[in-house]
């Protein structure tokens, strides 16, 4: 499985944390930055990740920015994302499930890494269950089709 990744200057050394960890796991890793501490604004960062994932050259993406909030607002606004921002397991593992959400965000200055690692883990390792989540996943697109 390939996973887009990306950050702005709230979410660098969890990103690249969260790089070491998949690759360690064998997963492909697209990096759409920031490489270096620098500032910018998390919009460019989320556009680079959701074109990735809604492109279908990544299957899942996870993105890190301050609160996770302003990257999940951005990343939604790309046709076929699902951004869910999450800072506890619960959340991370059921939309996966039920959401069948394709970008996990998180907040740097939220979470600590350990925990950042863990919600990853929870959500690349979830499947969507389908079923009756299949009838609400469509009804969302039915809304983002209709502006
Ligand atoms: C940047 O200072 C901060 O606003 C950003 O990382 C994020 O938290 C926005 O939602």
């Amino acid at each position: 499985m390939k996973i887009a990744l990306g950050c702005d200057h709230g979410g660098l050394e969890h990103k690249n944390a969260i790089k070491e960890h998949l690759e360690s796991r064998g997963f492909e890793v697209c990096d759409c930055g920031i490489y270096e501490q620098v500032s910018v604004d998390y919009p460019e960062i989320a556009l680079k990740v959701a074109e990735n994932v809604a492109g279908g050259q990544s299957e899942l993406g996870i993105l890190v920015c301050g609160t996770g909030i302003g990257m999940s607002l951005a990343a939604n606004k790309v046709k076929g994302i699902r951004a869910a921002c999450c800072s506890e397991h619960f959340s991370a593992k059921y939309t996966r499930l039920h959401n069948n959400s394709n970008i996990l965000c998180l907040g740097g200055r939220v979470i600590g890494v350990g925990t950042a690692l863990e919600l990853v883990d929870l959500f690349v390792d979830t499947q969507f269950e389908g079923g009756r989540h299949q009838r609400r996943v469509d009804m969302i697109t039915d809304i983002e089709n209709k502006y």
